[in-house]
Order: structure tokens, then C-alpha cells, then sequence
């Protein structure tokens, strides 16, 4: 049916100002963090959950595979807790097809992983074929991650990884080679994930592997690298595959809301303010509108001067550089954990300068926030929310898919009823969904994680998954946590029918955990069992006949 000529450019018009009414509505002042809002996600929306290469698939040196900076920076003592390691992690490498029916399980319609880089340069290449096809075939979307964290060593060995300008062409050379291998089944494309993590933690505290601590300078080079990385794969998708494979690329990016401590102080909500700016502005604002955002320019500008520097320690984009970046995001990718309350701290530059003192923020946290697993992940569900209205006003409404969204819980614990979990996936999920109200742009949501898994620095003592996976165990069994039964209802439903329902749910999530957990309890049991009939029974059984061998002969012997 067509419009009738006259009310074209009136309907134009008025979905403008419901547009612009839309993009007003939220009020910043308002605290209504307890509030909960039954109802469901738009048609289409997307359910999933996640992991990434080197954090599950194991197989660390199989079939070919080189090695990556995270293999040689967990093999050196003292770099994770108890010298964890990610050789074997969750065996993935070997589980495609029992992870897949976990994620049938909870009915997800995607999945989120990532490709090794040093796998599959030079020989690996179809292990992901097969992993795609068994996707694809189960109806699970693939999300493909092009870089979590695992950069060949040799490119650090040879350039200093993300120091160099070289890592661009690498880069980009990996990435086509993906597109071209992949791309006619692969339509979701995330070039980086967590660039915050590869910059600070990598090159600036050293607390994660390449393990470097150039502080104050090394992490704005590396950011710097990685966003022109990004901008020239997107650009190689854009000009060679895109008319062909009709899929998307964009960018995951991780960062904390910041909540000024108090907003009627000025001081305290730019300090706020600049803590996301400093988080995920520094990566968005560049490919969103072409240049860093003014107030990293301003602060990092100023202190570099004070130290006497003749240029700011912020390297610049040539303005070819900011057309070629800008716009190079067809979707937003948001990975999001926790909040903190900021306030304004002034560093004395003379103190050394870091990018931490560079921001003059100081982070509080309020001590009744629950926080089950990693001392820095408070539960603060209406943080989500905020930041993402943050990412609709300052990035022009971006499609965004929340790449990561979960929460850990303390290393001997084996319990399986994990009624924390099931409540931060609730409140996060309904804050989401009130933001999706709030007119942000949300498309699907990324449960982190699918499965326990190697936590960084961290090794195992931090367990993020819906799954428990029994790393005790050298067969790596996984039983579903309760807050699995939690998603799959979520999932079923699109969202939140009504209180009653909700309540059922979760009591009855609850309710089959406690069978779980006999298991899992049993499973120590089990394992001795198999290490009985594996290992001491052969050797008794050797043992037996080399005995009666000689005791024959011996006998024979006699006789003669
Ligand atoms: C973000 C990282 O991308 C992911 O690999 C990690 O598991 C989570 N943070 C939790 O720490």
C-alpha cells in the first residue's frame, strides 16, 4: 500500500518528533534502580551466550597450531593464580558437538566465539568450519570475534604486538583471510573484543599478557594501532565482500557505567562523565565521529605539557585518518560487567603519570552492592541501563548487541544453585529491556558465559558460566548451573511475562539444581573410579602375569 502524496513528509515528520521525544525521555536524575517491568523484548530479538578461543578450547599446541602470546605469558611463573594455564581449559577444541547440545538446551539463537588467530594461520583453519556448520545446522547464529586477546607471539616477538603500526597489515591480512574462509556462512563479524583490556592491561599494568608496563604511554599506542586496525578491516569487508556476503562488522567494546557520587556537584558528574569517555569513548568517539573524545585531548594534553613534553603522549589522527575511521561500526558491540561511583581526585603529575591518574577520577563502590565472585564486579543492575541510553545520545542511536553480560562466583565454590547468578541475569536483562523502552537500539544479548572457563590472571578461580565444568576431571564434564533453567525460561518467553511466572521460574530452577549437585558431588567419586579401571588395573594385571611368567619357568625349571 502506498502513502497518499500529502501524508508522506507528515508522518516524516512526526516520527521525528516521537524520535526526538524519545531521545529526551530519559531523565538522568531519576532513581528508580528498584523498580521491576514485566513485558517482552521486541519480535527477532536475539538470545545467546559466549566464550572465546583461548579461555575454553584447550588443545593449546594441536595440530599445528603456533603459539599465542597468552601461551607463552601463562607458561612463565607467577603471571596467573596458581600458574593456571589455558593448555586444556574446557577441551572445546574436542566438544563441538556436546557444547552445541548445551546450547540447545537453553534454545539460544546465537553463539559467541572467538577464532585463535595462531590456530588457524597456518593449519587450523577447519576446526571453525566444522564448528560454523555444526552452528548453522542446529540453527545457532555464529558471532565470530576476530581478536580476543590471543595475538600470534611471533608478531610480538618480531614488532612488539600492538606497539607497532606493522600489526595493521596482520591484521588485516588474518581478517580477509576469515572473510574469505567464512564469510558466505559467518554474518556477524566483531573485529576486536575488549580493546580497553588489550591497551591497559596489556601494555599499561602488565597484569595481562603481552605482560608490558609502559605506563602512560604504551596503552594510547596500542589503542591507537587497534582502532586503525579495525577501521581497515571494516574498510576490506566494506569494498570486498559485502556486496557478496551481505553480513555485518562492528566492534565490542567493555566498559563500567560511571555514576557521579553526587549529582548536583558539577565536579563529580564531569568526573563521571570522563571516566566513560576514558573507558569506552576512547574507542567509540573515534569511530562514531572521527577523533578521540575533546576531553582525553584536553587532560592527557595538559599533563603531558607539565611533564614537559613537547607532544601530548595521546597520539593524533592526520584528518585522512578520522574520514577513513569514522563510521566504520555497523553495529556496536557492548560488553558490560558493573558500575562504580566517581568523584573528582586530582594527581600531582609529578607522581608519574599513568593513563589511571591521567583521568583525575577516584572510583567508589557502595558496600551494600552484592558482588558473589571477582572483587571487582558489584551487582548494579541500573548502571546497564544508563550506559546504554549513555551510547544511544553520544554514538546517534547505534544498533548494539550486548556482546558479554555476567557474573563470576568465588573458586571452591561447587554449588550449582546459583540463585545470585539467576538474580543479576534478571535485574541486568530487565534493565536492558527498559532501556530497549527508553528507545536504545538493542537487537540481542550475549549471556558470558556458556561455560566455566580460563579467567585471564585469574586462571580458574573465577567461574562466569551457566555451566559448571569440572576442570578436576580430565574428561571436563559440564553440569548445567540453575540459572541455566532460568535463561531457557527468559529465552522462551522473549523476555518477562508477568510476576507469578517469574517467581516459578526461578523456584523451579532452583528445585532441580540440588540433583546436580549430587552429582557433581559424586563426581570426585567417579574419577577415582576411572583412574581404577584406567590406570591401577592394567598395571596389577601386568603385574599378575609377569609373576606367573616367571614362576612358570621357575617351576619348568625344576622339573628339568
Ligand atoms: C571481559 C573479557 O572480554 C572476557 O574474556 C572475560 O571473561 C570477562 N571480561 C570477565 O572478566
Amino acid at each position: 500500500m502506498m502513502l497518499p502524496q500529502r501524508v508522506g513528509p507528515v508522518c516524516h515528520v512526526l516520527v521525528l518528533v516521537l524520535c526526538l521525544s524519545a531521545a529526551e525521555d530519559f531523565d538522568w536524575s531519576a532513581n528508580n534502580h528498584d523498580s521491576f517491568y514485566y513485558g517482552t523484548f521486541p519480535n527477532g530479538f536475539s538470545w545467546g551466550a559466549g566464550g572465546s578461543a583461548y579461555q575454553t578450547e584447550g588443545a593449546w599446541d594441536k595440530d599445528g597450531k603456533g603459539l599465542s602470546i597468552w601461551d607463552v605469558f601463562t607458561h612463565k611463573k607467577g603471571k596467573t593464580f596458581l600458574n593456571d594455564t589455558g593448555d586444556s581449559s574446557c577441551d572445546g577444541y574436542y566438544k563441538i558437538k556436546d557444547d552445541i547440545s548445551l546450547m540447545k538446551e537453553m534454545n539460544l539463537n546465537h553463539y559467541r566465539f572467538s577464532i585463535s588467530w595462531p590456530r588457524i594461520m597456518p593449519t587450523g583453519i577447519r576446526y571453525y568450519d566444522v564448528l560454523i556448520d555444526e552452528l548453522l545446522e542446529n540453527k545457532i547464529t555464529p558471532i565470530v570475534t576476530l581478536y580476543h586477546w590471543d595475538l600470534p607471539q611471533v608478531l610480538q616477538e618480531k614488532y612488539g604486538g600492538w606497539q607497532n603500526i606493522s600489526m595493521i597489515n596482520y591484521f588485516n591480512d588474518f581478517a580477509n583471510l576469515c572473510f574469505e574462509r567464512y564469510g558466505d556462512r559467518v554474518k556477524h563479524w566483531i573485529t576486536f573484543n575488549n580493546p580497553w583490556s588489550v591497551a591497559v592491561e596489556g601494555y599499561e599494568t602488565g597484569e595481562h599478557a603481552p605482560g608490558l608496563k609502559l605506563r602512560g604511554t604504551g596503552a594510547y599506542r596500542a589503542a591507537h594501532h587497534i582502532i586503525k586496525a579495525h577501521a581497515k578491516v571494516w574498510h576490506t569487508y566494506d569494498s570486498q565482500w559485502r556486496s557478496k556476503q551481505k553480513g555485518m562488522v562492528g566492534i565490542s567494546l567493555s566498559g563500567d557505567w560511571g555514576e557521579p557520587v553526587d549529582i548536583t556537584n558539577q565536579k563529580d558528574i564531569e568526573a563521571a562523565e570522563r571516566y566513560v569517555q576514558f573507558y569506552i569513548g576512547w574507542f567509540a568517539t573515534p569511530i562514531f565521529h572521527g577523533d578521540y573524545p575533546q576531553v582525553m585531548k584536553d587532560f592527557i594534553g595538559r599533563k603531558s605539557a607539565l611533564q614537559g613534553l613537547g607532544t601530548s603522549r595521546l597520539p593524533t589522527f592526520s584528518s585522512q585518518e578520522k574520514s577513513y575511521i569514522k563510521g566504520t561500526s555497523d553495529f556496536l558491540g557492548v560488553g558490560h560487567f558493573t558500575t562504580r561511583y566517581i568523584t573528582q581526585k586530582s594527581y600531582p603529575s609529578n607522581r608519574g603519570t599513568t593513563y589511571f591518574s591521567d583521568r583525575d577520577v577516584a572510583e567508589l563502590v557502595d558496600p551494600r552492592w552484592p558482588d558473589p565472585g571477582s572483587e571487582w564486579l558489584y551487582s548494579v543492575p541500573w548502571g546497564f541501563r544508563r550506559l546504554l541510553n549513555f551510547m544511544k545520545t553520544h554514538y546517534g542511536n547505534p544498533m548494539i548487541y550486548i556482546t558479554e553480560n555476567g557474573v563470576s562466583e568465588k573458586m571452591m565454590c561447587t554449588e550449582l544453585c546459583d540463585d545470585w547468578r539467576i538474580k543479576y541475569y534478571k535485574d541486568y536483562i530487565n534493565e536492558m529491556l527498559k532501556a530497549i523502552r527508553d528507545g536504545v537500539n538493542v537487537k540481542g544479548y550475549t549471556a558470558w558465559s556458556l561455560l566455566d572457563k580460563f579467567e585471564w590472571d585469574e586462571g580458574y578461580s573465577e567461574r562466569f558460566g551457566l555451566y559448571y565444568v569440572d576442570f578436576r576431571n580430565q574428561n571436563k564434564p559440564r553440569y548445567p548451573k540453575a540459572s541455566v533453567q532460568f535463561y531457557k525460561r527468559i529465552i522462551q518467553s522473549n523476555g518477562f511475562p508477568g510476576q507469578r511466572e517469574v517467581e516459578t521460574w526461578k523456584r523451579k530452577a532452583t528445585e532441580t539444581c540440588s540433583t546436580s549437585n549430587q552429582l557433581l558431588a559424586a563426581d570426585p567419586l567417579t574419577s577415582h573410579m576411572e583412574m581404577v579401571t584406567e590406570v591401577v588395573v592394567p598395571t596389577v594385571c601386568t603385574l599378575c602375569i609377569l609373576i606367573s611368567a616367571v614362576f612358570l619357568m621357575f617351576l619348568l625349571r625344576k622339573r628339568n
